[in-house]
């Protein structure tokens, strides 16, 4: 997979996608990332990049020029999808990142300012918003964008820490964990973890998952592929 991040700040990339899970993806070829300087497609004298709203108003509009011009330049390909973050767009959740994660070559353009001329979003197929709260600028919803569909990208996750499980995958959040030392300021690690009994842990943990779910974000139980089995312990939750 290709990634293109349009930006008026690149420099805020830098560290980001240079350490971790995303350095390791680059490195092994599972995706290439470019940062553009959305400056580089000016070609007046003084690199205008914003302008005053018509019509008048507080705050500077991106102009629409430079970024159609970076658009015609790095886009590849028909099937490539073109991104904007913005406040204003369709809420970001998993089974996005999943439909992004499948395109050959993802453009994000990260908004800034107090918006973008509107006439760039004919050149958008999708403008997301990663949450009801506004930030100074798309430059982290777009890094919060790369995150999530670079992990799950074939190759990028371990076997085991495969994406499938994630919570959101399963429709469930998942359950407490506990590493060494068994017993830690008085606070023991449930007896089920030590017993090497596979599907008493594995029985355990489905159950740890329904209860924090259930309390903590009922609304994905409706959505969840639930067993009978995992039905009956719901059920036996609220007597
Ligand atoms: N730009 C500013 N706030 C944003 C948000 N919540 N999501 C996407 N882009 C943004």
């Amino acid at each position: 997979m290709r990634i293109d991040i349009l930006t008026l700040f690149p420099s805020m990339f830098v560290g980001p996608f240079d350490t971790s899970m995303l350095k390791k993806a680059k490195d092994n070829l599972l995706v290439e990332i470019y940062v553009h300087d959305i400056r580089e497609y000016t070609f007046d004298k003084h690199r205008v990049v914003d302008d005053y709203p018509y019509g008048g108003g507080p705050g500077m509009v991106m102009k629409a020029e430079p970024i159609y011009t970076a658009i015609g330049d790095i886009k590849k390909d028909l099937r490539t999808k073109v991104v904007l973050t913005t406040p204003q767009g369709r809420v970001y959740n998993q089974e996005l990142a999943w439909e992004l994660a499948r395109t050959e070559q993802l453009i994000i353009i990260a908004g800034h300012y107090e918006g973008v001329d509107e006439r760039v979003t004919e050149l958008v197929d999708e403008e997301i918003s990663i949450g009801d709260y506004v930030l100074t600028g798309g430059e982290i919803p777009a890094m919060v964008l790369v995150d999530s569909v670079v992990r799950l990208l074939p190759g990028v996750l371990g076997g085991e820490e495969a994406a499938e499980d994630d919570s959101f995958a399963t429709g469930l959040l998942e359950g407490p964990q506990y590493t060494r030392p068994e017993v830690f300021e008085g606070m023991s690690v449930p007896e089920v973890l030590l017993s090497g009994h596979h599907a008493n842990i594995a029985r355990w943990r489905r159950e740890q998952a329904l209860r924090r779910t259930k309390e903590r974000r009922p609304d994905l139980l409706e959505k969840a592929i639930l067993s009978q089995q995992d039905i009956d312990f719901l059920k036996k939750l609220e007597d």
